[in-house]
Formats: structure tokens, C-alpha cells, sequence
């Protein structure tokens, strides 16, 4: 008989180890190995794989249609609607409104002919029914479940075959063959095999509800990020009602896709549109604020850039930054040193995006470095004004993706004044000034008269 081998995971990252360390060497994470169960022998393998020529596929069917929810955001993020018999994982913060989402969004399919069922290991039926009532859905088509053992839950869907089944959270299933405790990485990874397994053979959509924590303490979505078709991650700052679901991969229609949900005493309300959402707050001509055209997805979509500077006490600065990423805060401030001549030592730095938005895109660039300008000089930018464009090391501005429709959506939302990089490919912007400019120097110059 074979001799058993031990194998170790890491929790956080799901890499394999031969032995246990303090430290998981992939990550860096410490305390974050545990072992897992031992998989038992399989039969020999046998030459029963069979392929198929690639012609061969194309004069079957084709594929069937998508089913919406009726939801618009969640559809889009989707990549048009639900993909049948596709596995997705929702992973997010515990409390961000996971639960609430998907009850509204299989009451939503269920009304649009899907069958479906909610399967709950976190709360008793009558708790999701509670639930339901205050969304307003108690009427809603849905068959619910409280339950955890997943061989129970597999027979169920085998017998019901539904359209949809969700699967919240992850965290609590247990399945009999796998010796540890549910929510380890090792029963959350054979549970999620299982599901997406059953997924593909029985033509259900399963979606998988997971938590994350900040630490990846437990065993978090990341390490079944690669067995799922598509991964909605659900954020939001706590203290805002917004909420944004992100598709972080998607096998059938695009990543990096955003939905906007407002959070409210009756459940998730869509926001349609979200750009005069973030913006509604502004206060009009406020030093250390910039408009920033941004793109989210295929979606255009304008921010709030937030800048406050004051003098430091303190003998290294402080730069606190919310919502953009610390690092590129910090080459901003460099290259306004080093370029233009505006140091921003011995100088406080807070720097926030609006309304609990994250912006990755370095196309935000000159929106932030107009905050912190604005913010220094105590000159407001003119509240007509939006901006966008990547500054280089250089201090060059160099053109982003995507002008045009960035400038129609800030000319529909009213505003009359563009700063964008020179040799932008704006197209036709109407009712638009533009204002390109070739680097951060001129701008500088043009703006704050330095
Ligand atoms: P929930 O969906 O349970 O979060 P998760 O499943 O991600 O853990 O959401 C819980 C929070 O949402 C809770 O703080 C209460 C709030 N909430 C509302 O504000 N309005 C509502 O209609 C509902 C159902 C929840
Ligand atoms: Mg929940």
C-alpha cells in the first residue's frame, strides 16, 4: 500500500508545502499553514478521456441564452445576464450585504422564470424569511433551505434541478469525506470542487457566497478564485451606503465590470447613475477638490478627488490615503518636487476619494496631483472642470484610453471644462473646453500661476 503523504496548505494563498513552517514562504503570511486531510487513493487511471476536434464543436448548438435578473447592475457585471450552468463566486466583507444582494437577486431570476433555491448554512429559514419579508419578497418564488452538509444539499439540487442554487457562505459547509472543521482551507476548497463540479454536470449555476478578511485568516475566496468561472468581489467603505460589486474575472463577458447598489432600510437599491451619485455631496468651489473622469469597466464614471494639506508636527509627514493607492500618491508628490519645483515636505498629506469609490486607474493621476496643488495653494479649480491623464516620472502628461467618452459623460453631467493630456484622441466633444496640456509644468503654470 502506498504510503500516506502529508500536505500542507497555506491558508491566504492556497500554496502547497511539504512541511509545516511558521511562515508561508509564497505569500509572506505567518501562522497561516495548516494541514490538510490526506486524499485517498483513487483506482488506477484508465485511457477513458476522450477528445473531440475543435470543427467538431462548432455545428452543435449554440449556447443558451443568458437569463436576466431585471437587475441592470447586476446583469452587467454579470456580462449580460446569468451564464446557465456557470459557478461564480461572491466573495466579500462579512456584513457588506452579500446575503441581502443575492436573496433580492434569486427572488429577481425567480420572477423571471428561473427556478431557484437559496441554500443558507448561516441562518435559519425562518431568519432568511425574515429576511425576505423586510426586502419585500416574501412572496417571492424561491425555495429556501437551511443547511450545511453539502452530500444533503448535492442530493436536494439533484432531485429539485434548479436554474440557480446559492450556496451562502462557503465557509459553512462540511463535507463527510474531509477530516477538519468547516471554513478550513481544505474543507472549502472539496466543498467548492464539489459545487462546481455538480455545476457543469447537471447544468445548475451555482453561486458560491465567501467571506474574506482583511488578515485571510480563514480560509478565503482567493484560494477558489481559480475553480470558478466568474468572481464578484461586493465592497464598500463601512459609515457609506455605497456598494460596489466588481467582476475581478469573468469567462463570460468582461473583468474589471462595476455595479453600483445604494444600501437601504429596505435592501440594495441600484444606482443608475452613479457619477451624479458621488458627486452629489460637492461642495462648489472647495480648495483641494478635483473632478476626475474616470472609466469603470466599460462604464464612464465621474469622482471626487479629495485633498487636504496642512503643516506637520511630525518629523516623517503624514500621508493618509483612502480609496487610491498609497504608492502613487507618493510618486505625485515626487514628481511635483522634482519636475515643478513644489516640495511637500514637512507638509501633512490626506488624500480621499468621494463617497467610498476606489480608483485604480492611472489615468487619475492629474486629478490628484490638481487636489493636492489646489489644496497647497488654497486656489479652488474651477467646479466646471474635470481632468484625467497619466503623469509620467518625466512629468509628462501622457494620453489615457477612452477621452471621448469620458468627456461626454462630464458634458452630460454639466460640466463645461476639460485639463486633459495633449494629443488625446477627444474626438468630438461638444459644449467641452478643452484645456491639453503636454505636461505638469504647464499646467502648474496655467493653472495656479506658478
Ligand atoms: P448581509 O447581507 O447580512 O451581509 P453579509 O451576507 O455580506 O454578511 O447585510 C448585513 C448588513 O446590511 C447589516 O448591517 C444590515 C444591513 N441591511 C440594511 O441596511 N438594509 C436591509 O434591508 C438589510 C436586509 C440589511
Ligand atoms: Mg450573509
Amino acid at each position: 500500500m502506498a504510503k500516506q503523504t502529508r500536505s500542507f496548505t497555506c491558508s491566504a494563498c492556497g500554496a502547497a508545502h511539504t512541511r509545516w513552517a511558521g511562515k508561508c514562504d509564497a505569500c509572506g503570511g505567518w501562522n497561516t499553514i495548516v494541514e490538510e486531510a490526506p486524499l485517498s487513493a483513487g483506482p488506477k487511471p484508465t485511457a477513458k478521456g476522450r477528445t473531440i476536434p475543435i470543427s467538431d464543436l462548432a455545428t452543435e448548438e449554440a449556447p443558451p441564452p443568458r437569463a436576466s435578473s431585471g437587475i441592470g447592475e447586476l446583469d452587467r457585471v454579470l456580462g449580460g445576464g446569468l451564464v446557465p450552468a456557470s459557478a461564480i463566486l461572491v466573495g466579500g466583507d462579512p456584513g457588506i450585504g452579500k446575503s441581502t444582494l443575492l436573496l433580492q437577486a434569486t427572488a429577481s431570476f425567480a420572477r423571471n422564470g428561473l427556478k431557484c433555491l437559496y441554500i443558507s448554512g448561516e441562518e435559519a429559514a425562518a431568519q432568511v424569511r425574515m429576511r425576505a419579508q423586510r426586502l419585500g419578497l416574501a412572496q417571492a418564488p424561491v425555495g429556501l433551505g437551511a443547511e450545511t452538509n453539502l452530500r444533503d444539499i448535492l442530493t436536494t439540487l439533484d432531485a429539485e434541478r434548479p436554474d440557480l442554487a446559492v450556496i451562502d457562505s462557503i465557509q459553512t459547509m462540511w463535507l463527510d469525506n474531509v477530516e477538519s472543521a468547516p471554513g478550513s482551507v481544505s474543507q472549502v476548497r472539496a466543498a467548492a470542487h464539489e459545487l462546481v463540479t455538480f455545476a457543469k454536470r447537471r447544468g445548475v449555476a451555482v453561486v458560491i457566497v465567501g467571506h474574506v478578511t482583511k488578515e485571510g485568516a480563514i480560509a478565503g475566496p482567493r484560494v477558489l478564485e481559480h475553480m470558478v468561472d466568474t468572481v464578484l468581489y461586493f465592497e464598500g467603505e463601512r459609515g457609506h451606503q455605497f456598494r460596489i460589486l466588481r467582476a475581478v474575472k469573468n469567462r463570460f463577458g468582461p473583468a474589471d465590470e462595476i455595479g453600483v447598489f445604494e444600501m437601504t432600510g429596505d435592501g440594495l437599491s441600484e444606482v443608475l447613475n452613479p457619477s451624479a451619485l458621488f458627486l452629489s455631496d460637492r461642495e462648489a468651489a472647495t480648495p483641494g477638490s478635483a473632478v476626475f473622469a474616470g472609466i469603470e469597466g466599460t462604464r464612464p464614471v465621474l469622482t471626487e478627488i479629495q485633498a487636504l494639506v496642512a503643516p506637520s508636527n511630525l518629523g516623517t509627514p503624514r500621508r493618509t490615503v483612502v480609496g487610491l493607492d498609497s504608492g502613487r500618491l507618493s510618486t505625485i508628490l515626487a514628481v511635483l518636487e522634482a519636475r515643478c519645483g513644489i516640495p511637500f515636505a514637512g507638509l501633512d498629506v490626506f488624500l480621499n476619494v468621494a463617497g467610498g469609490m476606489k480608483v485604480t486607474e492611472p489615468a487619475a493621476d492629474l486629478a490628484v496631483a490638481a487636489a493636492l496643488l489646489s489644496a497647497r495653494e488654497d486656489v479652488a479649480i474651477p467646479p466646471d472642470m474635470v481632468l484625467f491623464g497619466e503623469i509620467s516620472l518625466s512629468g509628462a502628461l501622457r494620453p489615457v484610453g477612452q477621452t471621448e467618452n469620458r468627456l461626454k459623460e462630464a458634458a452630460k453631467l454639466g460640466f463645461s471644462q476639460a485639463t486633459l493630456p495633449a494629443r488625446s484622441k477627444s474626438g468630438q466633444a461638444e459644449g467641452m473646453r478643452l484645456r491639453e496640456m503636454a505636461d505638469l509644468t504647464a499646467f502648474v503654470g496655467e493653472m495656479f500661476g506658478a
